[in-house]
């Protein structure tokens, strides 16, 4: 076969950035751990009645190996999670023509890993974690503002640590869908899949 001049080089470019790994491209998708917080992720639960589930988080970290997220351990996310330990991700970069779905298993996080991703909140996250109960969302936005300003008069000036309510949870993908959009070609998705021995398949899907 001829191999045109640039084909051996479009070839290269494709197999770069098609690594047997798919963490290898997460990572270079995924902002580095001192980006943290990181983007907004729709974050998908099987509901207690069968449907889906779904609401946005932030993405806490990504470690590698597992995509960490952070919440209240009353929420209906929380309770999902313990009936059945799996979830889909979805982060979008409209501007990047990329969208990566990973579907995975969800295990909490260690109590040093959860404490890391609450100092590294902004002070209105770190309150919030404190202050957001069904008691607030009853309460009129008067009444919120008031809990507000009575908790942070009480710590003006003072570290938070998390309230014992806060909780970490890290997806350990199984399946991993990187969607690139062209406009001068179709779009197009790389389709990774965890085997039992921990290796990774890979197909080229439309879409
Ligand atoms: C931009 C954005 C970021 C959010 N980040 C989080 C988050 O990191 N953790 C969280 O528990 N809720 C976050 N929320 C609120 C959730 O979307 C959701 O309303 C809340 O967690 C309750 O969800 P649940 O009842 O399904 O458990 C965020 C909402 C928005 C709009």
């Amino acid at each position: 076969m001829t191999v045109l001049p640039g084909q051996a080089a479009a070839a290269a470019d494709d197999a770069a950035a098609a690594p047997a790994d798919p963490l290898v491209l997460a990572a270079s998708w995924l902002p580095s751990a001192e980006d943290v917080p990181g983007p907004t992720m729709t974050l998908s639960t099987v509901g207690l009645d069968g449907y889906p589930s779904a609401r946005t988080v932030l993405l806490s970290r990504f470690d590698g190996h597992r995509l960490h997220f952070h919440t209240d351990r009353r929420s209906r996310k929380a309770a999902e999670l313990a009936a059945l330990p799996r979830a889909a991700v979805t982060l979008v970069w409209p501007e990047a023509a990329r969208q990566l779905v990973v579907v995975g298993d969800v295990a909490p996080v260690t109590d040093a890993e959860a404490r890391a991703a609450y100092v590294a909140r902004t002070r209105y996250l770190q309150v919030l974690a404190w202050v957001n109960d069904h008691e607030a969302a009853a309460d009129t936005p008067a009444r919120r503002r008031e809990l507000w300003a009575a908790f942070e008069h009480e710590r003006v000036g003072a570290d938070l640590e998390p309230p014992a309510t806060w909780a970490g949870y890290a997806v350990t993908p199984v399946r991993m869908l990187f969607w690139r959009g062209a406009t001068d070609a179709a779009s197009n998705r790389l389709a990774y899949e965890r085997h039992d021995d921990g290796s990774w398949s890979q197909e080229s899907w439309p879409g």
